[in-house]
C-alpha cells in the first residue's frame, strides 16, 4: 500500500478510561492502515472494543469525561488525534459519516424523519426543495424502504428497529461521505435485508470510491465483503489479513476459533458449532501476559507472562507467540481443556 493509497493510518491508538480511580485500557495500541476505496472490517466478539475504536476514529469518544485518547490517526496525511480539534470536527462533519450501533441514539426523537433526512443532506450540499425531495426518496428507496412518504412523516419511535436502522444508513449516505464507519449496521435486520444492505454498501463504494470501515462480530460477514480484516480481542488487534489469507492460514488461535464458528453448508453436520470457551475479559481485570491465554488451547507458560507484540509472521501482522505453529498446525478448540 503506498502512502497515497492510505486514507486512514492508525498508529498505536489507545483509549483509556478512568474508573473508580483506576486507569482502564479499553483500546490498546491499535495500528492499521485503511486504503482508499476499500472495505475494511473490524471483527471481534462483544466487548472487544470495536465501538470504542470507531468512536475514537470519529473523534467522539474524546469528549467523554474520564476518557483519554492517545496515539495517532492520520486522514489523508492530516493528523486528527493531536491536531486541531476544530479542523477534526469540520472533516468529521463533511467527509466522515458513521452508522451507529444503536440507531435510536442518533435519531432525534422530537423531529420527523423528513426533517432529519434534510438536515443530513444539507451537511454536504445545497439543493432546491424539489431536488431534496427527489434525493431523499432515492436514498430511502436504496435502503429498501418502500413507502417513502409514510416513513418521512414518522417520528423515530414509530419506526421498527429494522426501519430505523435503514433510515440511519440512508442518512449516513446522504452527505456522500469519503469515509463511512458502519458499526454493526445490519444486526437488527433480517438476513434478506442484511444481504441487500451489505450488497448496497459494497456497490456504493465501487461506484463512488467511498472507503468503508465495517464493524461486525460476524466473521461470516467479514469474509463475504471485506478487502481486509482486522481481528480484535480485548482492545487489541490480534491478526490482520485479507479474508482469503485468514481462511487459508489463520495464525492466531482466536481467528481459528472465529472461523470455526461460521456455519458451513459444505462441512460436516454438527449438532453444535465449535465455540471458543469463555468470554472477552473486562478491561478492568485483564489477564496477565496475552489476554487470550485463559481461553487458548495453544497457550503455554510464556503466554501467561508476556504479552506478544503485533508483528509480522509470514508477512502478516499477528500477536501470538505461537503464530508459526498455529499457521502450520491450527489450534483445536474441541480438545481445549477449558471447553
Ligand atoms: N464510554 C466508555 N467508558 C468506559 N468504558 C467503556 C465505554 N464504552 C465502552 N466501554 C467498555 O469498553 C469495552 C469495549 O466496549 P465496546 O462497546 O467498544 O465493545 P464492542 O466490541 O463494540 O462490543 P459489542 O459487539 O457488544 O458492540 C467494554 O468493556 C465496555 O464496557
Ligand atoms: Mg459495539
Amino acid at each position: 500500500m503506498t502512502a497515497a493509497e492510505k486514507i486512514l493510518q492508525i498508529d498505536t491508538l489507545r483509549v483509556d478510561s478512568d474508573r473508580d480511580g483506576q486507569s482502564v485500557p479499553i483500546v490498546r495500541d491499535m495500528s492499521m492502515n485503511v486504503a482508499q476505496g476499500e472495505l475494511f472490517c473490524l471483527v471481534g466478539e462483544s466487548g472487544s472494543g470495536k465501538s470504542v475504536s470507531a468512536l475514537a476514529l470519529m473523534g467522539l469518544v474524546q469528549r467523554q469525561k474520564g476518557i483519554r485518547v492517545s496515539g495517532s490517526v492520520r486522514y489523508k496525511d492530516e493528523e486528527l488525534i493531536t491536531g486541531d480539534i476544530g479542523r477534526f470536527a469540520s472533516i468529521r462533519g463533511r467527509e466522515f459519516a458513521m452508522i451507529f450501533q444503536d440507531p435510536m441514539s442518533s435519531l432525534d426523537p422530537v423531529f420527523r424523519i423528513d426533517e432529519q433526512m434534510k438536515e443530513a443532506l444539507r451537511r454536504r450540499e445545497k439543493l432546491s426543495a424539489a431536488q431534496e425531495r427527489e434525493r431523499i426518496a432515492e436514498l430511502l428507496t436504496l435502503v429498501g424502504i418502500s413507502d417513502v412518504d409514510r416513513c418521512l412523516r414518522q417520528y423515530p419511535h414509530q419506526l421498527s428497529g429494522g426501519m430505523s436502522q435503514r433510515v440511519m444508513i440512508a442518512m449516513a449516505l446522504a452527505c456522500r461521505p469519503d469515509v463511512l464507519i458502519a458499526d454493526e449496521p445490519t444486526t437488527a435486520l433480517d438476513v434478506t435485508i442484511q444481504a441487500q444492505i451489505l450488497g448496497l454498501l459494497n456497490r456504493l463504494r465501487h461506484e463512488t470510491g467511498m472507503t468503508i470501515v465495517l464493524i461486525t462480530h460476524d466473521m461470516g460477514i467479514a469474509a463475504q465483503v471485506a478487502d481486509h480484516v482486522a481481528v480484535m480481542y480485548a482492545g487489541r488487534v490480534v491478526e490482520q489479513g485479507t479474508p482469503e489469507e485468514l481462511f487459508a492460514q489463520p495464525q492466531h488461535p482466536y481467528t481459528v476459533g472465529l472461523l470455526a464458528s461460521i456455519p458451513r453448508l459444505d462441512g460436516p453436520k454438527l449438532d453444535l458449532l465449535p465455540a471458543i470457551p469463555g468470554g472477552v475479559p473486562d478491561p478492568k481485570s485483564l489477564p496477565s501476559g496475552c489476554a487470550f491465554h485463559p481461553r487458548c488451547p495453544a497457550a503455554t507458560e510464556r503466554c501467561q507472562r508476556e504479552d506478544p507484540p503485533l508483528a509480522p509472521v509470514n508477512g502478516r501482522p499477528v500477536a501470538c507467540w505461537h503464530a508459526e505453529h498455529v499457521a502450520q498446525h491450527g489450534a483445536d478448540f474441541s480438545e481445549s481443556e477449558h471447553a
